[in-house]
Formats: C-alpha cells, structure tokens, sequence
C-alpha cells in the first residue's frame, strides 16, 4: 500500500483512541515550545500533525502562526471539523513531508513521530534538506521519534528507530542539538513505547 493511501485509511477507519499515538495532551511538545519564550507570532510547524491536540492547545496559549503539515487529508479534514471556527487560523498543508517546497521559513519546526517512518537513507538525507530551508536562522527544532528501546513498529509500518548520537548525526550539518531525553508514552491500550526527543537550534 502507498504511504498516502495507508494514512487516508488510518484516519478513515480508526478513532483517535484507537491509535498508540494519541495523547489527551501533548505537554511534552508545549513544554519545549513554551519554554523558548518566543512571542506569540512567531511560525511555528508541526510535521505530520494528524489530528493531535498540539494546535488546539497552542492556540489556547494565543499564538497565532500556526501551521499543520500532514499527508492524510483525511486527517485534515478531523483536526479542523474539531476546531471548528478556530480552523482558519491555522494554516493547513496536505503534503507528503518529501514533497514539500516552503514558501516561507518557521521559527519551530515541531515533529513527532512522523520522520521516524523514513526508513530509506535518501529520505532522511532530502528531510534534513528541506528542514535546512525551511527553519530560519535562530530557528529550532523538536524531534520526537521511537528511541532505541522503543517499537520497530508503528501504525504497522517499518520505522528507524533513533538514539542521541544518531538523530544528532542526520541534522548536525546546519543544527546544533541542546538536548535529548527519552519518555514513555502511554498508548489508549495501555502499553508503554519508549520515545526520544531532542531539540536543535540552527548553527
Ligand atoms: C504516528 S502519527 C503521529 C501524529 C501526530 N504527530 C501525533 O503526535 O499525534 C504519524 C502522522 O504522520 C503523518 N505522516 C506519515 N508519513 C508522512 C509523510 N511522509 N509526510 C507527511 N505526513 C506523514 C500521518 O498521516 C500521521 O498523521
């Protein structure tokens, strides 16, 4: 089955509890967002975004450059019959990550557990890239992928699974990492999948 054509049936066929994905709320993500003190205008993206709770909870906190980039329309089409009015003021793109062309450049570029199913080296390579001319300078990065001790799989998909020295590695050409830890996310089945997240500033 085609990436496209697995995500559209994902979010066809499947609530939101009935994915390991999902969280009520994503405090990881706020957190490292909040923590940079930027001012509420400033561009924020979210990478296959689905239909998680991340711009819901951003926009409740004012800020008002939002951008949510997913391959599923589908899913699109679920995150902002749920915002409601709220929707226009995210701006939604349906893309695969890989063919992406900014128009403009963010200050965050915020991503969780979408990079980690480019499992080809040449993927990972044409991501770095584009994250090199889409983040502006003094722009940063959050990444959030299965860790090392995490699952091989997700969503019944291969992913490459990471750790510091090697997440580290993809992007150091333009980022410089500030830090890494690893959590356990607690999925609606009640199982544990071991995540890393690190955040990059650009050099
Ligand atoms: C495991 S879900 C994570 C969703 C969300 N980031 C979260 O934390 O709840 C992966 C998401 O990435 C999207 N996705 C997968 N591959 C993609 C690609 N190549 N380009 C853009 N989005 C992609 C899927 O449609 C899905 O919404």
């Amino acid at each position: 089955m085609e990436r496209k054509e697995h995500w559209e049936n994902v979010f066809s066929t499947k609530t939101e509890m009935e994915v390991s994905w999902y969280q009520k709320y994503p405090k990881t993500s706020v957190d490292f967002i909040t923590a940079l003190h930027l001012p509420l205008e400033a561009r924020i993206i979210d990478i296959g975004g689905g239909d998680s709770y991340l711009m819901d909870a951003l926009l409740d906190l004012g800020f008002t450059n939002l951008t949510l980039l997913d391959i599923s329309a589908k899913a699109i089409e679920r995150i902002k019959s749920r915002l409601g009015d709220r929707a226009s003021k995210v701006t939604f793109i349906v893309s695969d990550i890989l063919d992406f062309m900014p128009k403009e450049q963010y200050d965050i570029w915020h991503d969780r557990a979408c990079f980690h199913f480019l499992t080809k080296a040449n993927e990972v390579e044409k991501y770095s890239k584009i994250v090199s001319q889409a983040v502006a300078n003094d722009g940063k990065l959050f990444m959030g992928t299965f860790s090392d001790a995490g699952p091989k799989k997700c969503s019944g998909l291969e992913i490459s699974q990471y750790n510091m020295e090697s997440l580290r590695f993809v992007f150091e050409r333009d980022f410089e990492l500030s830090g890494c830890f690893t959590e356990a996310h607690q999925t609606p089945f009640d199982t544990i999948q071991d995540f890393l997240f690190c955040g990059f500033k650009r050099k």
